[in-house]
Order: structure tokens, then sequence, then C-alpha cells
């Protein structure tokens, strides 16, 4: 009990004997105020408007009995302790006082002063436990919500990083998918690019001598049929080839400033006049900055291989194929990881086409998948394209759903630099100066003796090394003695520029045509500024090296 402060008792009891018997009882309370209230009314209205620590309540007022009684206080004042005073034997009603909320029940006239002191004492604490059970539910309570407030934003962090976590690991996924192919791509092109080397050097002497061989045979002959065809299938796979090495040449070559919008019109025009009827072509074309740094016919390629996928996919049925051309700036992106951030052309070819599933999409760049007939792709279109936008800094996309349709989009760098006059074409099939003496340096036999043949039907008389120390050697025996050195560039000991040099340096002014491959890197202003004549382009034909000799003699 708190003695510091005096204890405020109620007593409701009607009957004044009653009243008065507790009132002594009371009175040994040193510091106690006891306020007697008749009625239940009194009572309530007396506790709106004191404090009061504790209540003594008779069940058995003149406007409330029994049980009710109770739980009028209780409704009132939740946290008062009650003790309430009951008649005789009313074992039961007291029980239920305590359920509705009391804290202690008495017998009146059977009660000794001590234990109502008790009753009192306990009431109290009992009511002051309460409490404070009271205040630490609700602290725990507070406790728990804030743990719950905590745990749930915990909760939301840890969503948000697995969120993060599954975005980065599908953008992971998708860059490795991008390398696995980048490589592969690059596999292929310098497996592409050794074969092709090979089959060149294959077809050189082959056109070569069926070419020599034709010139002998009889127009209309089957011998001359025969020879027709096999020089047809010659140059067949030698165009084949080119594809190749456009997939796999290296991207050192020297590009020239041009205009893309006019190559597109006259491009989408040419497809106009050779797809069937049923395909309808829209263009839409917006490309204010249009100029770039590359290889017209190459540029070309691309527009012409996919408008033809584009039409084989739409196939008999009537659909479209959508061509457009925009300026857009790409950011830095691990999408194209090979791509400078900057200006450029996007180029959209888009059908209503068949489509494709996931599985041809992932392949479509590499030489040689075709999904169609044998004799309606050689499945290089695509790998072509592929290699030509490697070497000009571009790159493609593809988007395709079975039987919706696709699009590509290519990107291609735009340039600042300004476009130069393209020089004059060359005059081809001049007349060949059909005497003299040729130095033939090649390593390798068969183009060795095929050039040998082809020269000396010309006309020439020929010196054919194999070696290129021995031919500078023989040179340098009688330098005056050759009119034109015909070189291959890749050989052992001396290379063919090396020997060009050496041949120069004894005598400036011996026309010398250099044989170059595709592999080679070579520039042709370099070349001829070191003043090599002619670059003669592996294989070639006879008409080819006809010109060749004839520029290359022309100025001496
Ligand atoms: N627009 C397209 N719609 C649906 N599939 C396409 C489309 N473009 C290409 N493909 C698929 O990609 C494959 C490879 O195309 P690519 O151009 O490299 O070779 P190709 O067209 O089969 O033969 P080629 O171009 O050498 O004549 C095609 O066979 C086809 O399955
Ligand atoms: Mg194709």
């Amino acid at each position: 009990m708190n003695t510091d402060k005096r204890l405020g008792i109620l007593l409701v009891e009607d009957n004044p004997g009653d009243a008065y018997l507790i009132r002594e009882i009371l009175r040994s309370i040193p510091a106690a105020d006891i306020i007697n209230a008749e009625n239940l009314e009194a009572a309530l209205d007396h506790l709106k408007r004191h404090a009061v620590d504790i209540i003594l309540l008779d069940l058995s007022l003149p406007d409330s009995q029994g049980l009710d009684t109770v739980r009028r206080v209780v409704a009132q004042m939740p946290m008062l302790p009650i003790i309430v005073l009951t008649g005789l034997d009313d074992d039961i009603l007291a029980l239920d006082a305590l359920k509705a909320g009391a804290q202690d029940y008495m017998v009146k006239g059977l009660f000794e002063p001590e234990m109502l002191m008790r009753s009192i004492r306990y009431a109290m604490e009992r009511k002051m436990v309460e409490e404070e059970l009271n205040r630490y539910r609700e602290h725990l309570e507070e406790l728990v919500k804030e743990r719950t407030r905590e745990i749930e934003e915990r909760n939301s962090q840890l969503q948000e990083e697995i969120n993060g976590r599954k975005q980065a690991e599908e953008e992971k996924k998708g860059l490795e998918n991008q390398l696995i192919q980048a490589h592969k791509m690059e596999a292929l092109g310098r497996f592409a690019g050794g074969i092709a080397h090979d089959l060149n050097n294959i077809l050189y002497p082959i056109i070569i001598d069926t070419e020599s061989l034709l010139e002998d045979a009889e127009p209309g002959t089957s011998m001359h049929l025969m020879l027709n065809q096999i020089l047809k299938a010659a140059h067949r796979q030698k165009d084949l080839v080119k594809q190749i090495l456009s997939f796999s040449r290296r991207s050192d070559q020297q590009f020239k400033p041009m205009k893309v919008v006019p190559l597109i019109t006259e491009t989408i025009d040419l497809l106009r006049s050779s797809l069937p009827s049923h395909i309808e072509i829209k263009q839409s074309i917006h490309a204010p900055s249009e100029s770039i740094l590359g290889d017209p016919t190459q540029i070309q390629q691309i527009i012409m291989n996919l408008c033809r996928n584009a039409a084989d996919a739409i196939g008999s049925q009537a659909g479209t194929l959508d061509v457009s051309l925009a300026n857009t700036y790409l950011e830095p992106s691990p999408a194209h990881p090979d791509m400078n951030a900057g200006q450029y052309l996007k180029l959209i070819v888009k059908d209503t086409g068949h489509g494709m599933t996931k599985e041809v999409m992932n392949r479509i760049f590499e030489p040689f998948y075709t999904t169609k007939d044998v004799d309606k792709g050689s499945g290089m279109g695509l790998a072509v394209v592929h290699g030509i936008l490697k070497h000009h800094g571009g790159a493609i996309t593809v988007e395709s759903e079975q039987g919706k349709g696709s699009r590509f989009t290519v990107y291609l760098p735009i340039t600042d630099e300004k476009l130069q006059t393209q020089p004059p074409a060359t005059d081809r099939g001049r007349s060949v100066k059909e005497k003299g003496e040729v130095l033939l340096v090649d390593d390798e036999d068969m183009i060795l003796s095929s050039l040998k043949n082809a020269l000396k039907r010309m006309g020439y008389e020929v010196v054919a090394l194999k070696d290129s120390q021995e031919a500078y050697e023989v040179f340098l025996k009688a330098p005056s003695g050759f009119d034109l050195v015909i070189t291959d560039l890749t050989m052992p000991k001396l290379s063919g520029i090396e020997l060009a040099n050496k041949l120069m340096d004894i005598r400036p002014d011996i026309p010398v045509i250099l044989c170059t491959g595709f592999n080679d890197v070579i520039d042709e202003d370099e070349a001829k500024s070191m003043g090599i004549r002619e670059l003669l382009l592996k294989p070639a034909s006879t008409n080819e090296l006809k010109t060749a000799i004839s520029r290359a003699l022309e100025n001496s």
C-alpha cells in the first residue's frame, strides 16, 4: 500500500448500521479518507469526480442488485480494486462477483477487522500487480509490433536482393551466351578463312588451265562443252569461297565514306522487280545522317541477303516485307560489347513469314547452317552478313516467333568523314603487249606451271621459279633481261614484297605484279606507293591476268 499519500476508500452501503461498523474498523487506517455512498448512482457519480483507491461494495443497494452492481462499477472503473460485501450464505453470488472483476469478498457480520484490512491490502496489491502486468503486456505487444515491422522491412529488403540477384543471374546468362556465340563465330571464321585460302590455291590453276584448254578447243565440240562446265563450276566455287571469306576476313580493310540511303532505295527497287507480287514491300526511310565508312557492295549484300531470307520465309502466301532505316544513338551496353557508344544507322528488315524456333535462331549466323532444301540455300547468307557487319564495326540482332515472323536489326556506325569522289572506272580489255620476258615466282608448283603455260600462250618468254631467293639471284645476273615480274606475296625466304623491293633497288623501272590471296592483309595504296604496279587477287582469270599485265606495262 502506498503510505506516502492518503488512501481513498469509497464505501457503498445503504444500511447505516453496517456502514457504521465498517467505518469503525477502517478507522484504524491512519491516513484514509472514507466516503460513504448509499446507492450505486451516488457511488458512480463520486467515482467520476474523485480519486478513489478502493471500493467496498454492497451488492444489495436500493438502485442495483446482485452481480449487476459489480458489472456497472467495473464498466466505469476497470482498474479499481473492488471488495464485495455480501449477505449471509451467499457464496455463489460472491464467486460470480470475483469472476465479474471483484478482487475479494466479505460476508457482512462475519469478518474480523484484520480480515478486512488484509483483504484491502491484498486487493490493492493484486490490482497493482495486474496493472504492472498490463503495462508489461502492452510493452511486450509494442515490442512484438516493432520486431514484426523490422522483420517485414528486412523481408522486403531480402526480396529485393533476391530479385536483383535473379536479374543479375539472368543478365550473366545472357552475356555468357553472347560470349559463347562470339567465340563460336570467331572460331568458325578462322576455320573458314583457312580452308578458303587453300581452296583458292587449288582453284587458281584449275581456272587458268581450263581457260587455256578452252582456247584450243573447237567451239561446239563436247570437249569445249565440258571445259565450259568445268570453268563454270570453278567460278561457282570461287564465288562460294568469296562468301566464306567475307565471313572470315579480317577487319583491317580500307573502307571509304559512303551514303546508305540511295543504296537502300536502289536495292529495294531491284528487289521489287525480282520478288513475287504477293509480297508487299514497305519502306520507311528517315535517316538525316546516312554516311558510313564501308564497302557499298558489301552493304548491298546485307540488304539483299536479309530481304531474300524474308521473302523465303513468307513463301507462297501473301505477306509483307518491311524495310526501315533511322538514326539512333547507342549507349555502351553489355549486349553489344564490341560496339562503341555513338551514332548509328539502324536498319530493320521485318517480315510476316514463318518465323523461327529458338534452336534455329541460335545457329542462323553459322556458315552453312540452313533449314532450306539443298538447292534452295547454302546457309552462307547470314554468316556473310554477320562477317560484313563485324568488319564495319556494326552488329545484327534478331527477334522471331514461330508462325509470326522475324525482325532483323542491323547497326552501322555513322561517320563524319566527307565523301570522296570516286576514281574513274578502270578500263578493261585493253590490248596486251604480247612479247617480252617475264620472271614468274610462286612457291606453289601447280600455280607456277599453270601461269607459266598461260603466259607462254599469251606470247611471253617465261622464267618460272619456285624459290624467291633464287629468283633474286637470277634477276641479279641479268637485270635488263626481264620486262616484267609476277610474284606471289606469301612465300618462304623472301616474301613477294621483299623480293619486289630488292628487284626495284637494282632496276627501279621494273614492272612488278604482286599476286595476293584473300587472307593476305595488304593495302593497295601502300603497295602502289612502294612502286608495285598491280595487285592481282588469286584466283584470277586469264582475262584479269591480261588486264593486270597490260596496265603494269602501260607505264614502262
Ligand atoms: N527472315 C527469316 N525468317 C525465318 N527464318 C529465317 C529468316 N532468315 C533466316 N532464317 C533462317 O536462317 C537460316 C540461315 O539463313 P542464311 O541466310 O544464312 O542461309 P539460307 O538462306 O538458308 O541460305 P543462303 O542465304 O546461303 O541462300 C535459314 O535457312 C532459315 O532457317
Ligand atoms: Mg539466306
